[in-house]
C-alpha cells in the first residue's frame, strides 16, 4: 500500500499522498490540501517545499552528493567537456560521437550576434556591472529572434532557440569584457571548441594570435561543468517560474541571470574575493573576521560559506579547491589571497559557531581565486557562473515546458489591515 500522511485541522483529518523519488526522497503531496481543508502551507524561503518533480540533477546535502542525470559530478569534472555536459543536461543522455559532433556544429553556426546588437554594448557606461549588461543583452535576443516568442514552438524551433542561446552567450560575455576595456571585440572562431573559442574572444587580440594555454582551457571546462546545474536553486526556480507564464526562453534566462547576481547566490564569488582582499589589506587577521561573521549585530557574513542544501560539504568546493592548487601551480602564480582563504577555511571548520550551523565552504569560496589566476577581473566572476549555469537553466526550462507545469503562483497568509473605509485627504 502506498504511504500517506495525515493532517488534522479544524477537527477534521485528511489523508495526503506521499510521493517517493528515485533516490527514495519522500514528499507529502499537498496539491489538493486547500481544496479539501481550506488551509495552505507556509514555508518562507521554500526550505521544505518541493516545487516540481525533476529528472535532471540529484543532490544529497547530507552526504555531499551531486549528480547530473545520474552521473557523479566528480566523474564529469574529471573526464567530460562542457559541451558534452550541456548536451547531457538538456537532452538527458551522454551524446554519441556523432550526436556530439552534430551538436557542436549546429552551435558553431550561431555564434555570431546581430551586428545591430553592438549598439547595445556601446550604450552601457564603461563601468556598468557585467551582470546587468548580460541580463539585458540576453533578454534583448528575443527582439532579434521573434519566432522564440511562440509559447508552443515545434521541437525543431525550440531546439533552434536553445542552440542560438548556447552559441551566442560566450560571444556576449566576452564582448562585455572587451567593451569594458575599450578594446575591439574579437569575432568567434568556429574551428575552436566552445570553451577555447570563448577564451580566445576574451583574451585574444585583434592585432596578434594569442596561444591560450591548454591547462587554462581545461580548468575553464572544469569550472563550467561544476556550475552547470544545481536543481531548484534561486536562479533556476526563477527561470522555471518565469517560463511557466509562457515567457520565452531568452526572457526566462534573463530573469535567472538577475537572480544569480545577488551576493547570497552567484554574486558570492565576487564577494568572496572582495572579502579576502579586505582581510589581506586589514593585516590578514582571520580570527578577527571570523568573530565579525559570528556577531549577530554585524551584518557581515563569511562569503563563500554555508549552503541551503549542503550540510556536510559541497562536493564542488572539494574539486575546485584541488583545481585551484593545480592551476596556480601550473601558471606559477603565488596569490597571497589563497593563503588567507585556506587559513580562514581551517579556522572556520574548527569553530563551534560554524560547526553547530553546519557551515562549510561552498562552490564560490575558491572559484574566484582560479578566475583571477586565469586573468578575469572580479566583476566578471558571476558572469562566468552564468555561462556555466546556462545549460542547466535551459534543461530546467525545457523540462518545465515538457511537463506542462501550471503557472507558478504561490499563495500567502495576509497579515495586513482588515477592511477599512477610505478617508478623504482633508479629513486625515
Ligand atoms: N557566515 C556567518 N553566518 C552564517 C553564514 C555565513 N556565511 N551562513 C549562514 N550563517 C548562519 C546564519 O546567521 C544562521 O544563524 P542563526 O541560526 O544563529 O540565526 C544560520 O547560519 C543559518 O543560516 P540561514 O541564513 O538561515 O541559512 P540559509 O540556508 O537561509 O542561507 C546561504 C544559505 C544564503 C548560502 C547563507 O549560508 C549565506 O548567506 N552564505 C554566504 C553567501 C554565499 O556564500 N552564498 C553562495 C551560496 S552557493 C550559491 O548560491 C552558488
Amino acid at each position: 500500500m502506498s504511504e500517506t500522511a495525515s493532517i488534522s485541522i479544524n477537527g477534521k483529518s485528511h489523508e495526503l499522498p506521499v510521493i517517493t523519488g528515485s533516490e527514495n526522497e519522500q514528499a507529502i503531496d499537498i496539491s489538493k490540501l486547500r481544496d479539501v481543508s481550506g488551509a495552505i502551507t507556509l514555508d518562507p524561503g521554500f526550505k521544505n517545499t518541493g516545487a516540481t518533480k525533476s529528472a535532471i540533477t540529484f543532490l544529497d546535502g547530507e552526504q555531499g552528493v551531486l549528480r547530473y542525470r545520474g552521473y557523479p559530478i566528480e566523474q564529469l569534472a574529471e573526464k567530460s567537456t562542457f559541451l558534452e555536459v550541456a548536451y547531457l543536461l538538456i537532452y538527458g543522455d551522454l551524446p554519441t560521437t556523432e550526436t556530439l559532433s552534430d551538436f557542436r556544429n549546429k552551435i558553431s553556426r550561431h555564434t555570431l550576434i546581430h551586428e545591430d546588437m553592438k549598439k547595445f554594448f556601446d550604450g552601457f557606461p564603461s563601468k556598468s556591472h557585467p551582470m546587468g549588461q548580460l541580463s539585458c543583452l540576453v533578454g534583448a535576443l528575443s527582439a532579434f529572434y521573434p519566432e522564440s516568442l511562440d509559447p508552443n514552438p515545434s521541437e525543431e524551433d525550440e531546439n533552434l532557440t536553445i542552440m542560438k542561446l548556447l552559441a551566442k552567450m560566450p560571444t556576449i560575455v566576452s564582448w562585455i569584457y572587451k567593451k569594458s576595456l575599450g578594446h575591439p571585440v574579437i569575432y568567434p572562431r568556429n574551428n575552436l571548441n566552445y570553451v577555447h573559442n570563448f577564451m580566445n574572444m576574451t583574451f585574444g587580440q585583434i592585432t596578434e594570435d594569442i596561444d591560450i594555454d591548454k591547462s587554462v582551457v581545461s580548468a575553464m571546462h572544469k569550472l563550467l561543468i561544476l556550475h552547470a546545474d544545481h536543481e531548484q536553486n534561486c536562479s533556476t526556480s526563477t527561470v522555471r517560474i518565469v517560463g511557466s507564464s509562457n515567457a520565452n526562453l531568452y526572457a526566462s534566462i534573463s530573469a535567472g541571470i538577475s537572480a544569480l547576481w545577488g551576493p547570497l547566490h552567484g554574486g558570492a564569488n565576487q564577494a568572496v574575493i572582495e572579502m579576502l582582499e579586505n582581510i589581506k589589506n586589514d593585516g590578514g587577521d582571520s580570527a578577527k573576521w571570523l568573530a565579525k561573521a559570528k556577531n549577530k549585530n554585524d551584518p557581515f557574513r563569511l562569503m563563500g560559506f554555508g549552503h541551503r542544501v549542503y550540510k556536510n560539504f559541497d562536493p564542488r568546493a572539494k574539486i575546485i579547491k584541488k583545481a585551484c592548487d593545480d592551476v596556480l601551480d601550473k601558471l606559477g602564480i603565488d596569490d597571497p589571497v589563497l593563503e588567507i582563504a585556506k587559513e580562514l577555511e581551517a579556522a572556520a571548520l574548527k569553530d563551534q559557531y560554524f560547526v553547530d550551523r553546519k557551515l562549510y565552504p561552498n562552490v564560490d569560496f575558491y572559484s574566484g581565486i582560479i578566475y583571477r589566476a586565469l586573468g578575469f577581473p572580479t566583476d566578471m566572476f558571476t558572469v562566468l557562473f552564468a555561462l556555466g549555469r546556462l545549460p542547466g537553466w535551459i534543461a530546467q526550462w525545457k523540462e518545465m515546458k515538457a511537463n506542462k507545469e501550471p503557472i507558478g503562483r504561490p499563495r500567502q497568509v495576509y497579515t495586513g489591515d482588515t477592511k477599512r473605509d477610505y478617508v478623504p485627504l482633508d479629513q486625515r
